[in-house]
């Protein structure tokens, strides 16, 4: 009887461990997925935070090392970079900047970027404040050469006169690239640091008992606005108002959520720049998918993964900032997840079932179907940035929807065949539903 007993028990810890091995994996992100919706006007910022006043990340180093160690290598903590600290922060070639530059090696105070392009910010006196100004230069980096740039003809090119020594940084970029000018207009680190995502930290860093915001303790659809300040084309949120034009916010005109801190309401203080399904913009093709960079947020809202809970933070280590081009993780980012024949999808039982390509091509890589290169860092630049609208566009939604067909991902790869004849394809694979074997585009779930 014993023994009896003993080896039920024994069969029944074999299949227990049998089930909870072939679980979808998605099952661990159950506790993130089902969290209570917040409503998207109520404020997070926690109370203790409410007078507390911007110190810097030196400060938050002595208890963080480990944090800051990862933040400091990775580009947010390189964004604005001094030159008069340190001129290897320069990625141009200065001697061939071009004869009618209105700026010079010695004028330029801070480098912007570095990684696709870099701009320089020149102090100038301008509405008769202290502020910066653009170099009419900028430096690509994709192609090694230097490149006019005239800013005012993208950043609202009717509040602000059409001259780069009249257009200043403090309202068209330096919310996003300094902590604290968001909300204190005043440049606090020359960086995207703890700050920018934690909140102020004076009373934290004074005593650590006193909460500090963190964005991944709430409803999932909130924790991705402390990315989305930043990583979110918009608009001035005055131009909301029937009466306001860009001519009326003259040399005021605000290109970032003004005010904003982590955990606040981010939709009182963001107008997302707009979209219009099956329309062609000035950021998006009528899929919905990035002509530019800096788009991530404006084209993940769409997603389901989005509508799911899914966060930026899902695939992105906050601090080290992990998944990038040059350091991509390949298909591991989206098996921590999804798993073949898994409710969630891929439906089909292998890799090679749902890709069609062998298991080690080029085309069975998630991001090459499911994050093609849609977009460009400046318009001479190579098509390189990324989609964040995972869903995948069939050759035949691109064609109608008059996109070029290199940012079909089909496309990008077999540049010699057609997008019918790619179309046919995914066809005979069964991959195509009903509506999409007509030549109507659809608009994404
Ligand atoms: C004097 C030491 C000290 C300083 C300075 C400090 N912290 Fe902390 N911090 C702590 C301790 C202790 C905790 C609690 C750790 C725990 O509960 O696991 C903490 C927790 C946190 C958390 C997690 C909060 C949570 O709810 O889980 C964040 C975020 C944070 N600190 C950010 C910062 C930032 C940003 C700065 C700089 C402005 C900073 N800290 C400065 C000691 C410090
Ligand atoms: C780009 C936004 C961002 C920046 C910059 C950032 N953090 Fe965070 N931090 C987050 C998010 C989101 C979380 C919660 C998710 C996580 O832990 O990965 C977090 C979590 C933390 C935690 C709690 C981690 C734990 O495991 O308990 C600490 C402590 C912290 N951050 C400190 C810092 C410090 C110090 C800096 C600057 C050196 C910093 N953070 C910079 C976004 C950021
Ligand atoms: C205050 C503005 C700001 C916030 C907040 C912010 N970012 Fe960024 N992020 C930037 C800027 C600017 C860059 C470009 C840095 C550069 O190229 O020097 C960048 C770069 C990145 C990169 C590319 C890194 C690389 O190595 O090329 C990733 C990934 C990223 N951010 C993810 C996030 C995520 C995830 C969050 C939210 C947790 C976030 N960012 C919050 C402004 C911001
Ligand atoms: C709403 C926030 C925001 C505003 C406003 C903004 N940027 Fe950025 N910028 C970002 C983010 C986020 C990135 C990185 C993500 C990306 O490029 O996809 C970035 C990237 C860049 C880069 C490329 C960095 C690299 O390493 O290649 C440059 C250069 C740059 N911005 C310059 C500017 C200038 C100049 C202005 C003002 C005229 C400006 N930005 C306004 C958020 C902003
Ligand atoms: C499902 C996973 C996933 C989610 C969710 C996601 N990303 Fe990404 N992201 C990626 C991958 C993969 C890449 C491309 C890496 C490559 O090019 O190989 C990428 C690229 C980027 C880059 C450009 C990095 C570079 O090398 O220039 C930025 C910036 C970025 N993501 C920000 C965000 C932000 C902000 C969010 C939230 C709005 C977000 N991502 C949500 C997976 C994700
Ligand atoms: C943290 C978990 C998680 C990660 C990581 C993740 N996914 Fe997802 N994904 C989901 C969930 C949940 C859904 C929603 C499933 C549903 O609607 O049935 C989903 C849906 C999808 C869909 C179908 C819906 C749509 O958006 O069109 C695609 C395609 C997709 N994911 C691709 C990817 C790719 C590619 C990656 C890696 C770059 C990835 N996912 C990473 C959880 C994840
Ligand atoms: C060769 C292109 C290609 C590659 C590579 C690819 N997919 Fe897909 N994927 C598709 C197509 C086509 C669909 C069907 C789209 C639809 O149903 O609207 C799809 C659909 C999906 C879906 C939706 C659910 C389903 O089963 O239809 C998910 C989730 C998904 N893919 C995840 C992934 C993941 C994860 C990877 C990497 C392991 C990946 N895909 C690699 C082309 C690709
Ligand atoms: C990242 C690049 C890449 C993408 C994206 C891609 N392919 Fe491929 N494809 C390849 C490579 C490389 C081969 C060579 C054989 C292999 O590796 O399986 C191939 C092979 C094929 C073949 C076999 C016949 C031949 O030409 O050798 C067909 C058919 C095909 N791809 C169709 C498609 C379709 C349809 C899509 C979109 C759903 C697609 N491919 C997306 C790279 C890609």
């Amino acid at each position: 009887m014993k023994k009896l007993l003993f080896w039920l028990f024994f069969i029944l810890l074999i299949a227990l461990a049998f089930i909870l091995g072939n679980m979808p994996k998605i099952t661990d992100y159950y506790d993130q997925l089902t969290r209570t919706r917040i409503p998207k006007n109520v404020d997070l910022q926690p109370a203790a935070q409410k007078e507390a006043t911007f110190v810097g990340s030196s400060k938050c180093k002595a208890c963080h090392k480990e944090k800051y160690h990862d933040w400091h290598a990775s580009m947010h903590a390189k964004m604005i970079q001094d030159i008069r600290k340190n001129t290897n922060v320069i990625v141009a070639d200065f001697s061939k900047l071009p004869k009618d530059a209105d700026f010079t090696l010695k004028d330029a105070v801070y480098t912007i970027g570095s990684k696709f392009k870099q701009r320089y910010m020149i102090p100038a006196t301008i509405n008769s404040k202290e502020d910066f100004r653009l170099g009419n230069y900028q430096w690509n980096t994709q192609t090694g050469k230097w490149q006019r740039f005239k800013p005012y003809k993208y950043w609202y090119k009717h509040a602000y006169p059409h001259d780069n020594k009249q257009f200043p940084t403090s309202t068209t970029c330096d919310g996003c690239h300094f902590t604290g000018f968001m909300s204190t207009g005043k440049r606090i680190e020359p960086a995207i640091a703890c700050e920018s995502c934690h909140g102020p930290g004076s009373n934290h860093a004074a005593d650590p008992k006193s909460a500090i915001f963190r964005a991944d303790m709430s409803d999932p659809i909130r924790t991705n606005e402390v990315c989305l300040q930043c990583h979110m084309r918009n608009r001035d949120k005055r131009l909301q108002a029937s009466n306001v034009t860009q001519k009326s916010l003259w040399m005021q005109a605000v290109d970032y959520p003004q005010g904003f801190e982590p955990g606040k309401p981010l939709v009182a203080y963001k107008l997302p720049a707009p979209f219009t399904p099956g329309k062609e913009s000035k950021e998006f093709w009528p899929n919905g998918a990035a002509k530019k960079n800096r788009t991530q947020g404006n084209e993940y809202v769409h997603d389901a993964m989005y509508r799911h809970g899914i966060t930026c933070i899902n695939c992105h280590d906050p601090h080290r900032l992990t998944n990038t081009a040059k350091k991509p993780e390949g298909n591991r980012t989206c098996m921590k997840c999804h798993s073949f024949g898994s409710l969630i999808g891929p439906h089909q039982p292998t890799l090679e079932a749902h890709t069609h390509h062998k298991a080690d091509s080029k085309g069975s890589q998630c991001i090459e179907c499911h994050m093609p290169k849609t977009g460009k860092h400046t318009g001479k630049s190579p098509l390189t940035v990324r989609s964040h609208r995972f869903a995948f566009t069939y050759p035949a939604q691109t064609e109608a929807y008059g996109m070029p067909p290199q940012t079909n991902a089909c496309f990008s790869c077999h540049q010699d065949r057609t997008l019918k004849s790619l179309q046919k394809d995914l066809e005979s694979w069964g991959m195509v539903s009903w509506e999409e074997m007509s030549d109507t585009p659809r608009m994404q779930k």
